[in-house]
């Protein structure tokens, strides 16, 4: 059979794949999205609380502005964002939001019908734009609708395994059509990846278990780097028991943390902005008062939502509600919410500019795999679904111009199968694989690493050991087993496939934390306490080699504002 040959190749059915993906069909080109869920099931849909954007548009927040949202984007980075990037996320957001509007997403409004927002952390203004606490949801069905609209092909249940690379040059990808377990090898001109984080390396994690962080080994398989992925972001709200995602919303509509004697805990650490602190200091004052013995029997705080009122719960809040009766019982319009931090985010992802272009030509990336980087050591609450449709439009834009300016049509059929002979070996070695490892095992283990040891608080100590435990868990995985050797929807095969790249990433991220000797955003150390500019302010980029990542270093850029103390 021949390949087959799209000139845009879209990996990932999210907001900022399908956003990339209109794009490139409004420039006129053939375009294709591979995704492994129906798109509407891809993980934007559960993001919650909103989506930032200096309009203005609340009573007080008259005299917000782009500049103000750039600057608080930076400060919530600790300063390790590159600021012009900032710049262009913060300046594109009016238009995209308002693109958004303009397709039909169904935003809260104001009473003088404009787009609402509400205050989130590490804001100076409210500058939230919600769909009640279903913004994720609202987004990435109004875009899909964009997508239909366009008739662009959807390959629905695929996964992409490889990129095929002809002298530094992308040239497509190697994709296993999960219906029949049958993998083809598919030409391109250019290719991006809109493919998430990699939230399961990690135990206690709010993301849906599709979220494997595969598009970020893939393209660091072929050579591209990763930057700055030891920069995760744990979420101070993820419900106790099972960390799905309670909203900040719930604090940025008025929502009080408590600790097991009552107390709002929060004025010790952040007195002026309290609840609505950046979400590392957060995370870190909820994780404290646990640790202190200031929280629940069991590890955890109240997140108290009771003097909101009914109505404005039923109207702002309806999903937090649901999640929290349906999943402990508990209607917070009566009784407080028990929450514990959670992994939520990755800083860090496949290297890329302000257009998504990446070290390999032809080769793009955006949204939460990609690090352009705006959000440095820690992200802001409400720049991620920003970030989704700012670049993932970019990204679609400048690859379109690259294919008009750089199109080679058709790669030979001799460069994609001798591609695909290589991974579907890999893929038929696993397949027949009857180690003794149980992958699930080694899965459970390196997620119990990383929460414990690569966590909200991080020493040298428990650094080392998580990185030892991670090596040997890569040994352990060349003697696994695995449990179905079916062609069809074998979730089995592809998660112990993909069990491989996630050791891969927790070794990127591990180490990477390890040789950062400072404390700066979400990376907390307890043995170098201190921000240290004069040494970390650079950004790590991790390398692929046969033997593990190899690390150099990369210049922050810093146009506009010098790093100073963050106080909130
Ligand atoms: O809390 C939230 O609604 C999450 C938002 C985000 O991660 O940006």
């Amino acid at each position: 059979m021949p390949s087959m040959y799209h000139q845009v190749l879209i990996v990932g059915g999210g907001l900022a794949a399908l956003r990339a993906a209109i794009e490139a069909k409004d420039a006129g080109l053939g375009v294709a999205v591979f995704t492994r869920v129906h798109p509407v099931r891809s993980h934007s849909v559960a993001a919650q609380g909103g989506v930032n954007g200096a309009l203005a548009n609340a009573e007080k927040g008259a005299d917000d502005t782009i500049e103000k949202h750039a600057f608080d984007t930076v400060k919530g980075s600790d300063f390790l964002a590159d600021q012009p990037a900032a710049i262009t996320m913060t300046a594109d957001a009016p238009k995209r939001i308002i693109e958004m509007e303009h397709w039909g997403c169904p935003f809260s409004r104001t009473s003088d019908g404009k787009i609402a927002q509400r205050p989130f952390g590490g804001a100076g203004y409210p500058r939230t734009c919600y769909a009640a606490d279903k913004t994720g949801h609202a987004l990435l069905h109004t875009m899909y609708e964009q997508a239909v609209k366009r008739n662009i092909k959807v390959y629905e249940e695929w996964t992409v395994l490889s990129l095929v690379v002809e002298n530094g040059v992308c040239r497509g990808v190697i994709a296993l059509d999960l219906r029949d377990g049958d993998i083809h090898p598919i030409g391109a001109d250019a290719v991006i990846f809109g493919t998430g984080g990699t939230g399961r390396v990690y135990g206690r994690s709010t993301n849906s278990i599709i979220v494997t962080g595969s598009g970020m080994a893939i393209a660091y398989q072929a050579g591209v780097p990763l930057k700055d992925l030891e920069f995760i972001q744990f979420h101070p709200t993820s419900l106790f028991g099972n960390n799905v995602l309670i909203t900040e919303a719930a604090r940025g509509e008025g929502g009080y943390l408590r600790n097991v004697n009552g107390d709002r805990f929060m004025e010790k650490y952040a007195p002026k902005a309290m609840e609505l602190g950046p979400r590392d200091i957060v995370a870190r004052s909820i994780q404290t008062e646990i640790n202190e013995g200031r929280g629940f029997p069991g590890g955890y705080v109240a997140l108290d939502l009771t003097h909101l009122g009914a109505q404005k719960i039923l109207e702002r809040l309806p999903a937090i509600r649901d999640i929290s009766i349906n999943f402990v019982g508990i209607d917070p319009i009566e009784k407080p919410i028990p929450i514990q931090p959670g992994q939520h985010y990755t800083m860090g992802g496949i290297d890329t500019d302000v257009d998504g272009a990446t070290t390999l030509k032809g080769f793009y990336a955006a949204g939460e795999c990609a690090c352009v980087s705006v959000h440095g050591a820690n992200r802001l609450g409400g720049n991620s679904l920003l970030e989704t449709i700012v670049f993932g439009q970019r990204a679609g834009a400048h690859a379109s111009q690259y294919v008009k300016g750089n199109g080679r049509g058709r790669p030979s059929e001799d460069l994609l199968f001798d591609k695909l002979h290589e991974v579907r070996g890999r893929w038929e070695r696993l397949r027949a694989a009857d180690g003794p490892e149980d992958p699930a095992a080694i899965r459970d283990e390196m997620k119990a690493t990383m929460i414990e040891k690569v966590g909200i608080f991080r020493d040298a100590q428990k650094m080392t050991d998580a990185v030892e435990t991670v090596k040997r868990l890569q040994d352990r995985y060349q003697k696994v087993h695995v449990n179905y050797r079916g062609r069809r929807f074998n979730l089995d095969l592809l998660r112990t496939f993909e069990l491989g790249m996630k050791l891969q990433l927790a070794e990127v991220i591990a180490r990477g934390a390890l040789d950062r000797k400072e404390s700066r955003g979400s990376h907390a150390r307890t043995d170098y306490k201190d921000r240290d500019d004069a040494n970390w302010l650079k950004h790590t980029m991790a390398h692929h080699t046969p033997g593990g990542p190899r690390f150099d270093y990369k210049p922050v850029e810093i146009t506009k504002w010098q790093p100073e103390a963050r106080r909130y």
